[in-house]
């Protein structure tokens, strides 16, 4: 049986197998290929699509929009100060209204459980554009980016160093154990994974055949390193924490050393953006020759319409 994801939304990888994660892969490659020799279509035309945000969005927001937009479908933005929901009106209610007037939802906020609501009552597919917990959507770009630099995944060495227990961190470890590539979280030991999801991904890297690790020690995670990733020290809505992060990541900045460290010269790096230089990063490593960031953030543009194919058509 071929993989059919139609009607299907995106709240989390978790809910999403091998097979069903590599398709959407390979229908993104395939739409970036099209695009690049100036194919173009009109697959959403007469498509209406609800984007709610309560949290800021350059990549997730112009990705989704475009994508739709460009093949006839028509994006609507909804920001918080725009709509009722969490002021006026129930989740539930929301759902059911944009249910009945839209193809499919996408929202980026806070709560886990909002966007599973809106897929409870809403009827239609909704996309998960990054809450608390998960970023699924970025997942699929650093995927496709990581193939289109090393090839197959499987058996890579993957290492994310820095907030161990944020949305990229545990949507990170559900990619790499669905795809089979080995993932070392690299935190300090406040900022380690949750247990639960860890038993969870583990025992999805079982099946696959690959390890998910957490250490607190650069020196046992980064020699062989094919793949290093970062993300902010501070996620939305945890500004008022960047102090104490400073003071407990420092030793965990993506730095030179760090990529000599891996003692890989064709190693690269990733960072879902924005990127707070300096931080997390140095200034030399996101512009430097291991640097594959722009890739991936065009990514986010070919893999969400991928997923927008595969659940709406
Ligand atoms: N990577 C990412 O989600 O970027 P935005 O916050 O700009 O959407
Ligand atoms: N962890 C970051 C990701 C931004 C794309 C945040 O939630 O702010």
């Amino acid at each position: 049986m071929g993989v059919n994801l139609r009607g299907r939304s995106l709240l989390t990888l978790l809910d999403y197998e091998p097979e069903e994660v590599r398709y959407l892969l390979d229908v993104s490659h395939s739409v970036k290929a099209e695009r690049m020799t100036g194919n173009r279509h009109q697959r959403f035309q007469g498509m209406t699509l609800a984007m709610l945000f309560e949290k800021r969005s350059t990549r997730t927001r112009c990705a989704f929009e475009t994508a739709f937009g460009e093949e006839g479908g028509h994006p609507v933005f909804l920001s918080n100060s725009d709509i009722q929901l969490g002021a006026k009106e129930s989740v539930e209610d929301t759902a059911r209204v944009l249910g009945r007037m839209f193809d499919a939802i996408m929202f980026r906020g806070f709560s886990q459980e909002t966007v599973e609501m809106l897929a409870d009552y809403s009827g239609v597919p909704v996309y998960n554009g990054l809450t608390d917990m998960y970023h699924p959507t970025q997942v699929l770009a650093d995927l496709m980016t990581i193939e289109e630099r090393l090839g197959d995944v499987r058996g890579l060495e993957f290492v994310y160093a820095g907030d161990g227990r944020n949305n990229m961190a545990n949507s990170l470890m559900i990619g790499s154990a669905l795809m089979g590539m080995n993932c070392t979280i690299l935190a300090p030991e406040g900022l380690h994974p949750e247990e639960e999801l860890l038993k969870t991904v583990r025992s999805i890297a079982e099946d696959s055949g690959c390890e998910i690790s957490v250490t607190s020690s650069r020196e046992e995670a980064i020699p062989g390193a094919d793949v290093i990733y970062t993300d902010v020290w501070a996620s939305m809505g945890e500004e008022d924490k960047l102090k104490e992060r400073i003071a407990l990541l420092e030793p965990y900045r993506v730095d030179d050393e760090m990529l000599r460290q891996t003692d890989n010269p064709d190693v690269i790096f990733l960072h879902c953006l924005p990127a707070v230089k300096g931080n997390e990063v140095t200034f030399d490593v996101i512009e430097g020759p291991h640097s594959v960031v722009w890739d991936e953030a065009e990514n986010r543009k070919h893999t969400i319409k991928a997923l927008m194919i595969a659940t709406l058509l």
